[in-house]
């Protein structure tokens, strides 16, 4: 309904175009349907209109004056002059500066670097260009639900190409979207559409898009991953995966295909992802074999430690406390193996450690908790039968009285 009177008040001022205020665009007398697909377009929204994008005549009846090539009119673009109609307004800093000071204005120039932006440069017309992933006459600003190169819908929007039929007689890959909806990230993102995951542009960029290179891995997941790249970065391995050219996270990780981590992963083993460059036996192996171990000791202790606060609790202890205690020593396994990613034994072994003192503290108090209100159970148990005794010696003592006084007679 609302669209409908929008649409009618649009028709309306383009109709009454030639009164004293709205501009004369001839244009829609004979593209009046393209109004409707422009319906929530931000460019319209902001005043501008065909020719600022198309040029053209927008007084002349006839077709062939208004599209006349030498009043600057252009028809449907080529991929690269579609980039520089866009871009002819978006890396103008000054003219974006008046409307919206708070838009990027590198898109164009982030586009010519990207993989995309080179392949159409040299006339590739399949490739992405600024109207593959935001539209050409419904453009929206792109935090809008409905933008195709907004959160909710940019996964699908590259998937529309990165697909093997779109991608038919190329050499590139083509599994992404298959791999990536396996992958924790997807799941998270698609499944229970949790943001904090990434999509195809949080590791690609918007404008940039490539494949990261070697070098540029670790920022890229060290975005979201903080940790475990300072700790890589850190480690002997930097150096060492630089001489083998492989790139830091995705080795081990995959790029597109990341499952969710195990302690199997670590060492030679059969779900080791070590043995890409060592062999059992040898300092890896054997500092792995370790670093297994110690978060292995350090889960077992958490178990048990959980065990006795459980009995505590099933007996109507306050268990609050110790309870939140041990959450100290389950973040120190959540630590440790993020600390494997500094591929030493000691640094694992130091987490591992804090860990099953707190383990250990929490354990011990418990049961000596137990321990004492069993012996107090014991100890009222005794009592409870020294009374009943007493009780019955009383009632024994009574009942002879009364047979005595039976017997006497009054
Ligand atoms: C008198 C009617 C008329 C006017 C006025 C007119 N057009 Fe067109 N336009 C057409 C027709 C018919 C076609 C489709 C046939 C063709 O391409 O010749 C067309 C096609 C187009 C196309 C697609 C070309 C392609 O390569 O497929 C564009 C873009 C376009 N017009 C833009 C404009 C712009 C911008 C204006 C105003 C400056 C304008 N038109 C004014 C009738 C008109
Ligand atoms: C923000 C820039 C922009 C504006 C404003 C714009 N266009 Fe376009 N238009 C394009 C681009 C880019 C294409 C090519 C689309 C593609 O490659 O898919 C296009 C395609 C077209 C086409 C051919 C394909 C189709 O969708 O039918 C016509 C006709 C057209 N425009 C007319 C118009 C008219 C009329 C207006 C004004 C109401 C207008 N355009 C406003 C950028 C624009
Ligand atoms: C491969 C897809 C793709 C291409 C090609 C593309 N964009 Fe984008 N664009 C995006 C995504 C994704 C975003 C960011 C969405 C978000 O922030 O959630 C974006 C954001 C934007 C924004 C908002 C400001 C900003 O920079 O974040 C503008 C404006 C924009 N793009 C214009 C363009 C122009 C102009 C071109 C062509 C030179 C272009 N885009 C090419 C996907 C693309
Ligand atoms: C005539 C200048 C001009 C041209 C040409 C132009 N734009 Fe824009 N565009 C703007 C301005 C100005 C804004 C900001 C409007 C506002 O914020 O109110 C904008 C906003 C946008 C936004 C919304 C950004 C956001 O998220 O807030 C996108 C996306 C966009 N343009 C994409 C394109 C694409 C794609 C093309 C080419 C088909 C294009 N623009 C051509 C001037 C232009
Ligand atoms: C209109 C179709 C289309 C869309 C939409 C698209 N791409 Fe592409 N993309 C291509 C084509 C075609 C190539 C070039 C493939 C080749 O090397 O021949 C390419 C290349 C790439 C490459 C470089 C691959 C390589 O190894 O050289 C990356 C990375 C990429 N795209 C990521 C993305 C991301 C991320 C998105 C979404 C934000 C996206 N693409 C959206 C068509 C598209
Ligand atoms: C977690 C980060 C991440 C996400 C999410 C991601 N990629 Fe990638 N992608 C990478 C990395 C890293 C590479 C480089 C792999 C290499 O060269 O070893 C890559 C490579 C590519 C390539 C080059 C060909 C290939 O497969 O190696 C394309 C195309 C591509 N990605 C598209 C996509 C698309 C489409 C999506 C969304 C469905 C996506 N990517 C999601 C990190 C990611
Ligand atoms: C935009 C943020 C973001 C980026 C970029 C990102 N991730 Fe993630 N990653 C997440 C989130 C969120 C989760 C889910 C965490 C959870 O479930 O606790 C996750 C989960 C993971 C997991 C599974 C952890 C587990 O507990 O099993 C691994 C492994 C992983 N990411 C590796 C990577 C690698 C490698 C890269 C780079 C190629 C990367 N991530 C890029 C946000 C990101
Ligand atoms: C891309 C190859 C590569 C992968 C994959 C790899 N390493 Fe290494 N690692 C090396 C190299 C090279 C050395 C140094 C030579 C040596 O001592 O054997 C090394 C040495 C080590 C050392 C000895 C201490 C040091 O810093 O020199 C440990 C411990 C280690 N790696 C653990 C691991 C673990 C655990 C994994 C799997 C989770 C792993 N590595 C995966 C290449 C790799
Ligand atoms: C040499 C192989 C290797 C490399 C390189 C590597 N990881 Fe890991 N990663 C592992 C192993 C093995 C585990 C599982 C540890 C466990 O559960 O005991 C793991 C676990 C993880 C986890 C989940 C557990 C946690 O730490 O919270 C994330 C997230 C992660 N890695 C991200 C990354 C990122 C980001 C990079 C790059 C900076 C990276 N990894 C580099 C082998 C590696």
């Amino acid at each position: 309904m609302l669209r409908l009177a929008a649409l009618t008040a649009l028709l309306l001022a383009a109709h009454s175009a030639g009164g004293e205020d709205a501009p004369v665009n001839t244009c829609v007398d004979c593209h009046g349907d393209l109004l409707e697909e422009a319906g929530g377009d931000i460019h319209r929204a902001a005043g501008f209109s065909c020719v600022d994008c198309h040029g053209g005549d927008p007084r002349a009846e006839e077709q062939d004056r208004a599209m006349s090539p030498a009043r600057g009119y252009v028809g449907v673009p080529t991929a690269m002059a579609a980039a520089n109609m866009c871009g002819h307004c978006h890396s103008d800093i000054e003219r974006m500066r008046v409307i919206n000071p708070r838009l990027p204005t590198d898109q164009l120039a982030q586009y010519r670097t990207s993989d995309h932006g080179k392949l159409a440069a040299r006339g590739d017309e399949k490739v992405a260009t600024c109207v593959s992933c935001h539209g050409s006459h419904g453009v929206r600003p792109v935090g809008d639900p409905a933008s195709p190169a907004g959160k909710s819908r940019v996964v699908e929007t590259c998937s529309g190409c990165h697909n093997p039929s779109y991608m038919e007689g190329r050499s590139i890959p083509t599994d992404q979207l298959p791999k990536y909806e396996q992958s924790v990230h997807g799941r998270k993102r698609l499944e229970e559409r949790d943001l904090a995951a990434p999509a195809c542009n949080d590791c690609h960029g918007n404008h940039g898009a490539a494949p990261p290179g070697v070098s540029a891995v670790t920022h890229v997941c060290g975005r979201c991953h903080a940790t475990q790249a300072e700790l890589f970065e850190g480690s002997t391995h930097a150096s060492h995966f630089r001489d083998f050219d492989a790139p830091p996270c995705t080795t081990c990780h995959n790029h597109h295909e990341i499952l969710a981590t195990s302690d199997d992963m670590l060492g030679t083993g059969e779900r080791g992802v070590c043995s890409a460059c060592h062999t059992p036996g040898d300092p890896c192996d054997e500092a792995t074999k370790a670093m297994k171990a110690g978060m292995t000791r350090l889960g077992e202790r958490i178990e048990q430690a959980h065990d006795a606060l459980d009995r505590a609790r099933r007996l109507g202890m306050d268990v609050e406390r110790p309870t939140f205690e041990l959450a100290g020593s389950e973040d120190a396994l959540v630590r440790a193996r993020a600390t494997i990613h500094a591929f030493s034994e000691e640094r694992t072994e130091a987490v591992v450690k804090d860990g099953v003192e707190i383990a250990t503290a929490v354990e011990t108090s418990a049961e000596s908790k137990l321990a004492e209100y069993q012996y107090r159970r014991r100890g009222l148990a005794v009592a409870a039968a020294m009374l009943l005794l007493f009780a019955g010696l009383l009632a024994l003592r009574a009942h002879r009285l009364e047979k005595r006084r039976l017997q006497d007679g009054p």
